[in-house]
């Protein structure tokens, strides 16, 4: 997408690798980026710094981090079309973030639902960092004058208080920030747990969870055990007030392999949920398949993604930089003389 000047619109997102990658990321997020990389000039990262805000095992963190970056690379996204990088490496997303926690209100904060997830299932660290999160994701975005940030569902109330922020910056120092658009797709936006189909799929809850590293037995086993529902009509419609857990597997099936909601519950007219388990199983193991194969080979190369999250790094380096230059000078900061 060109602007008048010809210089094409920023898509910018990131993942934290506090596990791998899984189908929820997948779908609503990494899959849907790669065919964005002609038309938009696009910056991936691991948001490897948010992360940081529950525990982690530093070994296993640190493997993590350069797994996501295979894993995206597998799915498609090419690191001469993409900027792909590490957060931590660009030391101006930790500035910018501190800078914006000065303009995020404490009631904002306390509103996000991610914040009372999170401090609900780790009440023993409910730890500043986790408090002030979204000033650190308004910062990541708002470094790089992105116009759309491409998410599941669950990130929308995250990009709503970075508009806010951003337009209150702006009100009080002029044109500073471009204000980002959430963009989040029709189909795959919220994909929920197999094992229980009214919460979001999650990395903390591994029995419902498909990874993009399982195997395909490993996800036949786990499709096979999905959790559907408990009324009597037992044939595959969808209705994901009455049948969450059916409508989740069509919901993840029409992602998969295209189809409409219509045409999946044709295929699988009078054909029970015996029938629809399996082969939501298999469209998925094979989805899969190449790119658990790819990101493996390439986990193996360090060298190589040594290479693309530096090359990565200094491409985004020299964006952040630019805007917060801008942002120190707007708000009063003294220039740094070297
Ligand atoms: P995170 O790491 O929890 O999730 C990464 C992406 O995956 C999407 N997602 C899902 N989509 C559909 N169904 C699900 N069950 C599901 N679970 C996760 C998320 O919506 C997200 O797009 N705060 C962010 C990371 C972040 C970020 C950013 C994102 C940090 N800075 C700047 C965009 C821009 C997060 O925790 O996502």
């Amino acid at each position: 997408m060109e602007t008048e000047n010809n210089v094409k619109k920023v898509m910018l997102s990131g993942i934290q690798p506090s596990g791998d990658l899984h189908l929820g990321n997948y779908l609503g997020a990494v899959k849907n980026w790669a065919a964005l990389a002609e038309e938009f000039d696009c910056f991936y990262f691991m948001a490897d710094l948010h992360t940081l805000t529950v525990r982690q095992d530093p070994k296993e963190f640190r493997r993590r981090a350069t797994a996501q970056l295979a894993q995206y690379i597998a799915c498609g996204l090419d690191p001469q079309k993409n900027t792909l990088f590490l957060q931590s490496h660009v030391h101006e997303h930790a500035e910018l973030g501190w800078i914006l926690n000065c303009y995020t209100m404490f009631g904002e904060l306390s509103r996000m639902t991610q914040f009372k997830d999170k401090s609900a299932k780790n009440a023993e660290n409910i730890n500043g960092g986790l408090f002030t999160y979204p000033a650190l994701m308004a910062a990541d975005i708002l470094l790089y004058q992105a116009d759309y940030v491409p998410v599941g569902e669950d990130q929308r109330q995250h990009c709503e208080l970075t508009r806010d922020v951003a337009i209150r910056f702006n009100n009080l120092y002029g044109e500073t920030f471009k204000v980002p658009e959430a963009y989040i797709p029709k189909v795959g936006a919220r994909i929920m747990s197999l094992s229980n189909p009214t919460s979001k799929m999650s990395k903390s809850d591994p029995t419902g969870c498909v990874f993009l590293m399982d195997t395909p037995e490993e996800i036949a086993r786990k499709f096979k055990r999905a959790v559907t529902d408990s009324d009597t009509e037992r044939c595959v419609r969808f209705d994901p007030e009455n049948k969450p857990g059916v409508s989740n597997l069509m919901n993840i099936y029409a992602s998969v392999t295209g189809r409409s909601f219509a045409g999946i519950e044709a295929e699988f007219d009078g054909k029970g949920y015996g029938t629809f388990k399996p082969a939501v199983g298999d469209a998925v193991a094979e989805t899969l398949r190449p790119i658990r194969e790819e990101a493996a080979r390439m986990i193996a190369d360090k060298v190589y993604l040594k290479d693309v999250y530096t090359e990565g790094a200094q491409r985004a380096s020299a964006v952040a930089r630019r805007t917060l230059r801008k942002v120190y000078k707007k708000v009063g900061l003294v220039e740094k003389p070297f």
